[in-house]
């Protein structure tokens, strides 16, 4: 776009590993308190999304809005992305009243408004033969690349908001849903309608040279919201995972509905680290692992247990680091330190 030379000096790009919900709202705001970024920016994905936030001990939760916005940063929703008026504007409004500085935020002109006939088509059409969140999203994208679409920059509600296409600094890009929701690599039709991969954030201008660290999310479990023949409704019935399914709260942000829980299926993240290229992995919710007390993950498509969490945590390390060239670090939730 219209960056000149030398503008931008460096880009992570922080991607969800599985299916979403993989505490990417957290991990941003760590990486947000200990770097400066003079940008965060979201790539793809409209209001489907949820992330969650803790600011000095307080919640928040946005579907749209980066969470730069929480530490004063400008934050960018991209060209890929698209964006709903009616839930644009209850965002800023609940911003707003938590004393964020909301005219940080900024909207690319050729974003895709989601409309009302986008939205109605969703809950009609998709939400419940394949799950999705009845935001529109499939709808947009359809009309987007059907060239039918309507942009931001054509919309009089947006003028406040329209980004100058000119990025600065440090720019943190920060993912939403995850690698196996992708349009490409996940489980087609049961996958969102945009592109997840991290390479998907060299939309929003920059070249890949200036990538510095791609950094990927996963939990230590599997979840899955939404319909997905891969993750059936029989895991419900299996008492260990409800288990953990409740003391990790695995309900939806966006849709409120309880997530599907497996066993971390290890197969899969190899694939997620490999095509993402990721150099750092962060792997979170151990706790709920540990307070259940059981230890276990698909690995050759067998079913492994570990005596301790100690011994799984090991297990997954070698295997990351033995099976993906680019994987240096694979950090625990609450261990951090060097991101
Ligand atoms: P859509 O993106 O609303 O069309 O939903 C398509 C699929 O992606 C459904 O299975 C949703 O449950 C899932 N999905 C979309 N966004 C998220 C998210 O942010 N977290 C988890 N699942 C999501
Ligand atoms: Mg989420």
């Amino acid at each position: 776009m219209n960056s000149s030379k030398g503008d931008i000096i460096s880009v992570d790009i922080l991607c969800g590993l599985n299916w979403g919900d993989e505490a990417k709202g957290k991990i941003t705001g760590y990486l947000l308190t200990r770097n400066h970024y003079d940008y965060v920016c979201r790539w793809a994905g409209g209001n489907n999304a949820g992330h969650t936030i803790y600011v000095n001990g307080e919640k928040y939760k946005t579907h749209l809005i980066p969470c730069g916005i929480f530490y004063d940063v400008k934050c960018v929703i991209g060209p890929d992305c698209v964006i709903n008026m009616e839930g644009f504007q209850q965002e800023l409004d609940y911003l707003e009243h938590h004393g964020f500085d909301i005219s940080l935020i900024k909207v690319s002109p050729k974003a895709h408004v989601v409309m009302d006939k986008h939205i109605e088509e969703d809950i009609m059409k998709y939400s419940s033969s394949q799950g999705s969140t009845g935001r529109g999203i499939a709808p947009c994208y359809k009309d987007k690349y059907a060239r039918l679409g309507t942009r931001a920059g054509d919309v009089e509600f947006f003028a406040p908001y329209l980004w100058d296409e000119k990025l600065s600094g440090n720019i943190l890009c920060e993912g939403a849903q995850g690698f196996w929701l992708d349009i490409n690599y996940g489980n087609y039709p049961y996958v969102t309608s945009s592109t997840t991969l991290p390479y998907g954030a060299c939309v929003l201008g920059f070249p890949i040279q200036k990538i510095n660290r791609i950094i990927g999310a996963t939990k230590i479990y599997d979840t899955r919201s939404g319909v997905d023949p891969l993750f059936p409704e029989s895991l419900h019935d299996n008492e260990t995972l409800a288990m953990i399914g409740k003391v990790g709260a695995e309900i939806g942000v966006t849709t409120g509905r309880g997530r599907k829980t497996n066993w971390l299926n290890l197969d899969k993240l190899i694939v997620a680290c490999c095509v993402t290229g990721v150099s750092f992995v962060i792997v979170s919710k151990v706790d709920v692992l540990i307070s259940v007390g059981v230890f276990k993950l698909f690995y050759q498509d067998a079913l492994v247990e570990f005596g301790n969490i100690e011994l799984m945590k090991d297990f997954i390390v070698d295997k990351l680091l033995e099976r993906c060239e680019y994987v240096k670090t694979v950090s625990f939730s609450g261990s951090l330190e060097g991101l």
